[in-house]
């Protein structure tokens, strides 16, 4: 996997050991699909990790009424996805925080999202086992976590994913944080 390159600038507020991948957006489409399928609602606490421009979260806030976290490497990103909750008037529902996924507090989260590349994903599967709640729901778009088979796998056409990622295609998967097992 490859060590993100970081070239320094206000941006980037750290140097994430691993990177999740660049940016690249869900297509809209697939951010309420995903919301769907994880039957996201006004009692859930969504944290989207490498959550981009925030669409995911402000997504489930303006649609769902959930509330939520974005967590980003890019600073940019995070601003932009904090200026476009404020003009929404969503700021009492959702932040966003400049952070490595790795480092990010996801304790609060009742739905998980993520698009993250297959390394990180495998990374990050032992700590959304250990400190998520049993019961919390884990969403994402493309990516799965290898031997730990999904309960739900959908897939959509789509045009708009094509130029961008060679795809015309993207995959939802969907897993439930397993009750914690007595050592
Ligand atoms: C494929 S994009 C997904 C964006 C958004 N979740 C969406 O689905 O539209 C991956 C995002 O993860 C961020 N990212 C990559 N590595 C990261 C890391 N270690 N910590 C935090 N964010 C990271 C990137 O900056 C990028 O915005």
């Amino acid at each position: 996997m490859s060590v993100l390159a970081v070239a320094g600038g206000a941006a980037m507020a750290q140097e994430p050991v691993l990177s999740g991948g660049p940016y690249v957006p869900t297509p809209q489409r697939v951010v309420e699909a995903m919301l769907n399928i994880a039957q996201v609602s006004d009692r859930d606490f969504v944290i989207d990790l490498g959550s981009g421009d925030g669409r995911i979260i402000i997504t489930a806030a303006q649609k769902y009424g959930a509330r939520g976290k974005g967590y980003d490497i890019d600073g940019e990103l995070v601003e932009r996805s904090t200026l476009a909750a404020r003009k929404l008037k969503l700021e009492q529902q959702v932040r966003f925080e400049t952070r490595d996924v790795l480092q990010a507090d996801i304790r609060e989260a009742t739905v998980i999202t993520l698009y993250l590349l297959p390394d990180m994903m495998h990374a990050l599967r032992p700590r959304l086992i250990r400190e998520l709640r049993p019961g919390t729901r884990i969403v994402s778009h493309d990516f799965d976590f290898g031997d730990w088979k999904p309960e739900r796998k959908v897939s959509l056409d789509l045009d708009e994913k094509y130029d961008v990622t060679g795809s015309w295609s993207s995959t939802i998967y969907l897993w439930t944080v397993p009750p914690r097992t007595v050592q």
